[in-house]
């Protein structure tokens, strides 16, 4: 039977849950692709300048496995151009199904792994590097929250990224940044994330390629414990922020990490391991482990025991399946938790009762819901492209906040529609292709609040038969803040 968490994203990866190991670099070796692909997640080889004949070797490593599909993971900017070329071409000539991208766009890479037919994914910290992938190429969008363990692109914590991206793309969003648990899956899954990308929770797992070391300092981490720092920089751009575990580097004992100093701390076979590098302790590696980079998201605390990979991602999916269901029932039963609730003497079915009232039923306050979420969205992709184009300081900035709005009334009737046992609407409506094709800017601010017009009008309709004290709430928050956006727009106008 198919998995209530089941989305499309996992028609487009061809795996049954949306749980997919990040591609971590030196910690997402063969072995531990395989035991999540196999059991019925998604994983990516973090394969970050690494040579081709290693990609080539783990690649056949995860086919000799199992049958099912998987990615590669690749760092343009963290690479030597000619090696970061010779990865491509290995991907492509291993038709790997999956690659994923990191850090900076890379448009001519996108291009050529699209000829070549392999699926893009990348992963973004904002909303505007999120539109600028999409435009790329990209046909999977990991939007990566200022929680996750690693190297983090922005500093926008998730559950706001993935509303806002998720409102801003057409493509399938992930979330990623300290996912540990099944109730993260499910709650980042009501804010209309298609899946979670996890990287911490999988380290700790016995088929990890990390050392034991670094596995067993995540098992031991307590809430708040993770440290965001420049300070591991030694292979990387300048100004990159990682998250990891306090230890001797983040705590100063190695004094000024940009002095220049160049110390070896350790060995992976002939390879030197940098004082300050970004290098993790793996497996293969010796030296003083605790002076390397112990990344680690904010979920760390949340993981208790380092178990097969298959065992952590059984628990998560069980408990989001549980979770989804949990929420679904407290839908249908308004709240009240599953008591047996006595028939009303005047009228015993809920449904029937909201008709006779005057109140909507629940199929037509899910379909005008659903009617909203598409204009919002439509709305939050036009505003997000006007402020981008826009000439005028002034009426970019005005853009933007109109698409913030946009994109937080995405994510609430996303919620509502949900809450209500719906499935919320992936459709972009009308509005978007018609704003669009007006190439003045005053014009098309202008056609936005028409569009802010239509959405004021459905919202007094439905407001009065909105029988849920909480839904109601919203929407009246969520028409006022209409009305108030449409009179700053007519007051730029002029
Ligand atoms: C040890 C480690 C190594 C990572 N290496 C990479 C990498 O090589 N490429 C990449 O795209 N992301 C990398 N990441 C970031 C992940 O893609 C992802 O954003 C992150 O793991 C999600 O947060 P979480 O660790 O809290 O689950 C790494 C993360 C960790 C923890």
């Amino acid at each position: 039977m198919r998995s209530s968490l089941h989305t499309p994203v996992c028609d487009l990866l061809g795996c049954d849950y949306p749980v997919v190991l990040a591609g971590m670099g030196g910690v997402s070796r063969s072995g531990l692709v395989s035991a999540v692909t196999a059991a019925g997640g998604f994983g990516f080889l973090g394969m970050v300048r690494e040579s081709p004949e290693l990609i080539r070797a783990e690649v056949a490593g995860v086919r000799a496995a199992t049958g099912r599909d998987f990615g590669v993971n690749l760092i343009p900017a963290a690479t030597d151009p000619t090696l970061f070329a010779a990865e491509l071409d290995a991907c492509i000539a291993e038709r790997v199904p999956v690659v994923s991208l990191f850090w900076d766009l890379s448009v001519g890479a996108i291009q050529r792994l699209r000829a070549a037919g392999i699926l893009v994914a990348c992963q973004v910290g904002s909303v505007r590097e999120a539109v600028a992938a999409e435009q790329a190429g990209a046909q999977i969008l990991i939007a990566q929250g200022v929680e996750a363990g690693g190297h983090i692109r922005g500093t926008t914590p998730l559950a706001a990224l993935v509303s806002q991206v998720v409102a801003a793309v057409g493509v399938p969003v992930l979330a990623a940044g300290g996912i540990a648990t099944g109730q993260d899956l499910a709650a980042l899954r009501g804010l209309g994330a298609q899946g979670a990308v996890i990287g911490t929770a999988f380290l700790a797992t016995e088929e990890s390629y990390a050392h034991t070391y670094h596995k067993q300092r995540i098992v031991d981490a307590k809430a708040g414990m993770t440290v965001r720092t420049d300070a591991f920089h030694v292979n990387w751009p300048r100004g990159a922020y990682v998250r990891v575990l306090p230890n001797s580097v983040t705590g100063g004992v190695w004094g000024d990490p940009f002095s220049g100093r160049r110390e070896a701390i350790g060995k992976e076979g002939e390879r030197t391991i940098w004082l300050f590098s970004t290098d993790s302790p793996s497996r293969a590696m010796t030296g003083n482990l605790e002076a390397m980079a112990l990344y680690a998201g904010e979920g760390a605390a949340q993981i208790g025991a380092i178990v097969p990979a298959a065992e952590r991602l059984r628990a998560i999916v069980a408990v989001a399946e549980a979770a989804i269901a949990a929420d679904a029932v407290s839908a249908r039963t308004g709240g009240v938790d599953a008591a047996p609730v006595s028939a009303s003497p005047v009228c015993y079915a809920g449904e029937a009762d909201d008709r006779y009232m005057g109140f909507a039923a629940a199929d037509e306050l899910l379909a005008i819901l659903n009617e909203l979420l598409e204009a919002e969205r439509a709305g939050a992709r036009v505003t997000a492209r006007t402020a981008a184009e826009a000439p005028d300081a002034a009426m970019a900035e005005l853009m933007k906040q109109v698409y913030a709005d946009e994109a937080r009334w995405c994510g609430m009737l996303l919620g509502w529609v949900r809450r209500l046992g719906g499935t919320p609407s992936g459709q972009v409506g009308a509005f978007y292709d018609k704003a669009m094709a007006i190439a003045g800017i005053a014009e098309r601010a202008a056609f936005i609040n028409r569009g802010q017009g239509w959405v004021v009008r459905k919202l007094r309709e439905i407001l009065a038969r909105v029988r849920d004290d909480s839904l109601h709430a919203d929407l009246a928050d969520m028409l006022k803040a209409h009305e108030e956006n449409i009179a700053r727009v007519n007051e730029k106008l002029g």
